[in-house]
């Protein structure tokens, strides 16, 4: 369905001192029909970045979006606008995609106008309500007269009314009380089932991604470090093995945050390198490269090199 070739994304920021700022990395990743790849990481690896390189929302600095056989990344504006439609995005802050001045059916009904499929489907948009557990009645309010779960599902509304077929979720229940985070999960995995869609899930929470994920791929740093099918129940890359250790012993792993922030601007080495406990003197000089270990695994550590 959608696979992204050796993407990059360099941001440049700060006027004056020219700061560069490499939030994905030579990242590779495939993801099926009606497959959901969740893909986890701490704040600041990268994850939001990658899902909009996919949804094309944001250039590659290198690399290349291939989507049902196309290459995105040569097409034309105007091509490229046609197919935005299959490919959405459902964010983190769902108050961000809904414009506060209009009703949820003005937002719901937005999408179809402006690709131009109609200007008024009230009929579509009340059974869309419905779908995603809303009543008729929420269409005529407005976002501050909903609650998060109310607006995240609305948001979910005004998504699939394009019938797309790649949809991004980016961290979309972490926003919410802990009580309707299920039920909202329940609801995209119900939709992909019924729609055969497929979904990167971006999370940090692990349960949530043991749970939605047929594969899973962690990040670090922008790369990704670790890949493939039940990966927490036997992690191998000594990153997982302290997101998992750090899960069940509830310990903090807040620092390594700002190792990410250094680590950002490394060319060289394992960006790993830094806290790693079994490090070498390899994993200084060399990048290790992502290694398939058998079909259900890969793993970027020179350990298993
Ligand atoms: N528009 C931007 N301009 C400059 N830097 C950015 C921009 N977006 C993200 N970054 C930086 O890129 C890195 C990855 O960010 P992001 O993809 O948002 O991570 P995540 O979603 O995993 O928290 C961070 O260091 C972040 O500060
Ligand atoms: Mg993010």
């Amino acid at each position: 369905m959608i696979k992204g070739k050796n993407l990059h994304k360099i941001f440049e920021s700060g006027v004056f001192s020219k700061r560069k700022v490499i939030a994905v990395d030579g990242v590779d990743i495939e993801i099926k029909e009606g497959e959901t790849l969740a893909l986890i990481g701490e704040s600041g690896s990268g994850k939001s970045t990658l899902g909009k390189l996919l949804l094309m929302l944001t250039e590659p600095t290198k690399g290349e979006v291939i989507f049902k056989g196309k290459n995105l990344t040569k097409m034309k504006k105007s091509e490229l606008r046609k197919i935005r439609r299959k490919m959405q995005l459902i964010p983190q802050y769902p108050d961000s995609a809904l414009d506060p001045r209009w009703t949820i059916y003005e937002s719901i009904l937005e999408p179809l106008r402006i690709h131009g499929i109609g200007n008024d489907d009230y009929d579509k948009i009340k059974e869309l309500m419905e779908i995603v557990g809303l009543k008729e009645d929420h269409l005529n309010r407005f976002p501050h007269e909903l609650s998060g779960g109310e607006l995240q599902r609305a948001v979910i509304a005004r998504t699939m009314v394009l019938n797309p077929k790649f949809i991004v979720c980016d961290e979309p229940t972490s926003m919410l009380d802990v009580s309707v985070q299920a039920s909202i999960i329940n609801l995209l995995m119900d939709l992909q089932k019924e729609r055969n869609l497929s979904y990167l899930f971006i999370t940090h929470d692990l349960e949530v991604a043991n749970i939605v994920g047929h594969r899973m791929a962690v990040i670090y740093a922008g790369q990704i470090v670790e890949e493939g099918v039940d990966i927490l129940d036997e992690p191998l890359h000594p990153y997982t093995q302290l997101l998992v250790k750090s899960l069940t012993m509830e310990e903090d792993i807040a620092d390594t945050e700002e190792e990410i922030k250094k680590t950002l601007k490394f060319g060289k080495g394992c960006k790993y390198y830094n806290l790693c406990p079994e490090r070498s003197e390899k994993c200084l000089k060399e990048t290790p490269p992502l290694v398939e270990l058998d079909k259900k695994r890969k793993v970027r550590c020179h350990k298993y090199a």
